[in-house]
């Protein structure tokens, strides 16, 4: 007899899985850095909501599918469109993931490398000027980041093997709550430091006149990339959930924490930005070279608290890509294991091989591969426009269609209020799908159409 599927403990187990998922260096580099470059406050406040209209009713809309079916992402988009097109639209639910996770492991790497050289203390022994400038060299070395990457997809691969419950719920269980003790100690030494009111007024101050139609796009897409929507991850981790458990509660309490933390991780970085003169709109490369450049600048005055806040940051940087990382690799996982019957411990291990080459292309494309081009891109900014632009809003808008036109309504009901047991839910029910049917479906259409035109 086959044996009963995993489920999650219990109602802080799968937020925390949630959350795990969703936050990630999202939250941490790419949040501070739009709220500085669109208007500091007025930008939260558009993306909360969006969050609000559009994120959660996808969120929830995933949700509902991956309960219902019980089952892997394919199985579960099949079971609502039987056939090929069902079998498609599934089966790119489950390599999104693996997509991103190949090149979501390169900066996972990235920052298992950082958090090892902050622990030998070289951003602090090293002068300011010879850090500048070094990550550059970092990633375009050989087989340095490579290494690093592989390294980082072990780990990944080491939490995923023990299970849902055994590894995931257990990892997210006390990971989660470390990285918010992490990000409050780097966000009060940030904010010690002289001249950090500068950076606090650039996150808080609402600044209008900074809002352009660039900023409705770019809150819409982190809200998207942050909930990790699209992917099949939702719908896989929410086949783990209990019947009794309430979806929306869940659902509130990742958006939640999601937001919370990436406000929080704007007051642990932008503040010290400022406080080094540097301005912040240096983007990605703002918390591996910008950053390092601080701890090993501010070294020189206070060299125990520098480092001791460089390997705090990056411990907090690596562990919250790992807690994303996982949950890109359980929607493979769960996928091998159940429809190809798999055991899990191989399942892993060919994921890993196929992230691990599709990775270290990815890697190498800021070195010896840079000359290689796709559609005017390096492969790794191919391998992310790709994921962003095309596969997430297409799973999102698929999920949307499949959840609010297809799934019989009473079905969306029993999952979303538990059967009419939540009255509150019950109450909300229709503006949730009214949201799934009418309002998502054109504001991801209208995201495609602003970043194709
Ligand atoms: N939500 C993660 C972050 O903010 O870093 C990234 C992510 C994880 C995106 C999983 C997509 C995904 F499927």
């Amino acid at each position: 007899m086959k044996a009963p599927r995993e489920k999650f403990g219990g109602r802080m187990a799968v937020i925390m899985a949630f959350a795990g998922s969703a936050i990630g260096l999202g939250n941490i580099w790419r949040f501070p850095y739009l709220v500085g470059e669109n208007g500091g406050a007025a930008f939260i406040l558009i993306y909360v909501a969006f969050t609000l209209v559009l994120s959660l009713p996808i969120f929830l809309a995933e949700s509902a599918i991956g309960r219902s079916s019980q089952a892997n992402c394919r199985a579960a988009v099949e079971f609502l469109v039987p056939g090929k097109a069902g079998r498609l639209f599934g089966l790119l639910m489950v390599i999104t993931p693996l997509w991103i996770l190949s090149y979501y492991s390169v900066v996972g790497g990235w920052s298992l490398d950082y958090l090892v050289q902050s622990i030998k203390l070289d951003f602090i022994r090293a002068a300011p000027s010879e850090v500048a400038g070094s990550f550059g060299r970092f990633i375009a070395h050989p087989w340095v980041p490579v290494v690093f990457h592989l390294a980082f997809l072990a780990v990944t691969v080491g939490v995923v093997v023990s299970g849902v419950k055994g590894g995931i719920e257990r990892f997210c269980k006390w990971s989660i709550p470390t990285l918010f003790v992490l990000i409050v100690l780097i966000a009060a030494y940030s904010l010690s430091l002289p001249g950090a009111g500068k950076g606090v007024e650039y996150l808080v101050k609402p600044d209008f006149s900074k809002v352009t139609a660039h900023t409705f796009i770019d809150a819409l897409g982190q809200s998207f990339f942050s909930l990790s929507l699209g992917t099949g991850i939702i719908i896989t981790y929410s086949s783990y959930v209990k019947k009794n458990e309430n979806l929306l509660v869940a659902g509130a309490g990742t958006a939640l924490s999601d937001l919370f933390f990436a406000v929080l991780a704007g007051f642990a970085i932008i503040p010290a930005v400022f406080s080094a003169g540097i301005e912040p709109g240096t983007g990605p490369t703002l918390i591996f070279d910008t950053l390092p450049y601080i701890f090993s600048h501010l070294g020189q005055s206070a060299p125990v608290l520098s480092a001791v806040a460089a390997i705090l940051f990056f411990a907090a940087i690596f562990l919250a890509a790992l807690t994303s990382s996982i949950s890109l690799l359980e929607v493979g996982v769960t996928y091998l294991t159940e429809d190809k019957g798999m055991k899990r411990g191989w399942a892993c291990a060919l994921l890993f091989v196929i992230c691990s080459v599709m990775g270290t292309l990815c890697s190498l494309s800021f070195g010896p591969l840079s000359q290689v081009k796709l559609l005017g891109n390096n492969i790794f900014d191919f391998a992310d426009s790709a994921a962003s632009n095309v596969f997430m809003v297409t799973g999102s808008l698929i999920s949307v269609i499949l959840a609010g036109w297809v799934m019989p309504r009473s079905v969306l009901f029993r999952e979303l209020t538990g059967g009419g047991v939540f009255s509150a839910n019950v109450r909300v029910f229709p503006v949730v799908r009214f949201l799934v049917r009418y309002v998502a479906p054109i504001g991801i259409l209208v995201l495609v159409l602003s970043s194709v035109l």
